[in-house]
């Protein structure tokens, strides 16, 4: 059970009990301290295992996940670096996500848990550095929340003003609330996402704002971080496939850039394919894919996945370019699809919003598809934080989500119960 010496002692009575069962107060009614024996452990050991454990990773800019690897970053004088130490995000076994795709070996990248919530965490600390580094005063952004959120706080953090340009209602109560609480001068379009995109590059070039959309190169270059970082949990063993969902198609962009660069330089000696997962309603890059036809951009995006709804990505051949390299595919996924992945994602115990889990989705329609197989190894990414999108959570789990098509297919239904053990044991059996 325990491995060194446990006890539980009351705080009133001092009366000691042992781990063995499960106990919450003493007889006495006092409550309890978990205790251990000191003398048996020697302090300057401990620091010693603890410095070891954290390495250098402590303060200053090395401890930040996209900083680390500033040779492939970009290098610039320390002053005008704006971090808040993001990256350093988990690597997890997908568990119930991997038996509900089919893959045996599946790991899910959480970039949901970077400082704002989402993986633009880490294309925003170079972008706002760049910013300094250009000496802006503001910065600016389209987005369909998570930019806008992350672009706010790190504005704030350089001390710079930030405008924001989102779809008017169209994106994530979370996200919004973000961006206000940051202190983003906060433009609500009567438009899309792709109208607001048009509107912040003429914008910025007009009133010589500095434009933080994942088109400023400086983004992509932190977002390439993602990659690293997974490859050194990894020890630098490369997965074979790495799968990724797709808006503005920055983020796969910078996937396969970072990738490359590994490559050239020899860190890595092997080629991971790449899947790029778009959600079916706002799909340009699939559609284009798999009908082998031109570009041709979406005119009125729809999906519940409210951070991909965008209909004219602004980094669609970016991507194709990697998408070449890697020799990779695009695959599209239908709204119940996203949502019953999104199930399996929350219920593995991981979590993430909607857009994320076209990871999941993508993963598993490519295995019945034979593109992937089972004993494959695979790394999805995770976008974004569970707790960007509660409605989208919620609506699901009551089932309110008929009006867009979607069924609560794994719904996990809250009950009203009268505060009897009785009804408990009811509401229990009941299941
Ligand atoms: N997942 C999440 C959670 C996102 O917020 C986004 C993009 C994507 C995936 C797609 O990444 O655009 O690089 O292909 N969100 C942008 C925004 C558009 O404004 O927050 P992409």
């Amino acid at each position: 059970m325990f491995k060194k010496p446990l006890w539980l002692e009351c705080v009133h009575c001092q009366k000691q009990y042992g781990l063995e069962q499960v106990r919450y107060s003493c007889d006495c009614g006092g409550t309890l301290d978990l205790k251990r024996d000191l003398l048996q452990l020697d302090g300057e050991q401990l620091k010693q295992t603890w410095e070891t454990r954290w390495q250098n990773r402590k303060r200053g800019i090395y401890d930040s996940g996209v900083w680390r690897y500033k040779e492939l970053i970009f290098d610039v004088d320390e002053q005008y670096i704006v971090t808040r130490q993001e990256g350093n995000t988990r690597l997890y076994n997908a568990g119930k996500a991997a038996e509900y795709a089919g893959i045996e070996n599946f790991l899910l990248k959480h970039e949901g848990e970077n400082p704002t919530g989402s993986f633009k965490d880490r294309g925003m600390t170079c972008g706002v550095t760049a910013g300094k580094f250009y000496s802006a005063n503001s910065v600016a952004c389209a987005s369909t929340g998570n930019t806008s959120a992350s672009m706010a706080s790190y504005a704030a953090v350089a001390g710079m003003e930030s405008v924001i340009f989102i779809p008017e209602g169209k994106i994530a109560y979370g996200k919004l609330a973000q961006a206000l609480a940051f202190g983003g001068k906060t433009l609500q379009i009567k438009g899309n996402f792709d109208h607001a995109m048009q509107l912040v590059v003429e914008v910025c070039r007009e009133l010589n704002i500095y434009l933080l959309n994942s088109i400023n190169p400086f983004r992509i270059e932190g977002q390439k971080a993602i990659v690293f970082e997974i490859l050194q949990q990894l020890d630098w063993q490369v997965p074979d496939w790495f799968i990724i969902p797709g808006g503005n198609l920055g983020n796969n962009s910078a996937l396969s850039k970072g990738l490359q660069e590994l490559y050239q330089l020899g860190i890595i000696n092997k080629i991971p394919r790449i899947a790029v997962i778009q959600a079916a309603g706002s799909a340009p890059l699939a559609n284009m894919w798999k009908q082998h036809t031109p570009y041709e951009a979406v005119q009125e995006p729809e999906t519940i996945a409210t951070a991909i709804k965008i209909g004219n990505p602004i980094s669609w051949e970016k991507s194709l370019r990697g998408l070449a390299w890697s020799n990779g595919v695009v695959e599209d996924v239908t709204e119940q699809e996203i949502m019953d992945a999104k199930a399996m994602v929350d219920a593995a115990g991981i979590g993430a919003e909607p857009a994320s889990c076209c990871s999941v989705a993508g993963a598993r329609k490519l295995v019945q598809a034979g593109v992937i197989s089972r004993n494959e190894s695979v790394v999805g990414i995770l976008t974004g934080n569970i707790l960007k999108d509660p409605d989208a959570v919620i609506g699901y789990h009551q089932n309110q989500l008929g009006h867009l098509g979607i069924k609560g297919t794994y719904a996990n239904q809250p009950q009203l119960i009268l505060p009897t053990v009785e009804a408990v044991r009811q509401a229990l059996q009941a299941g």
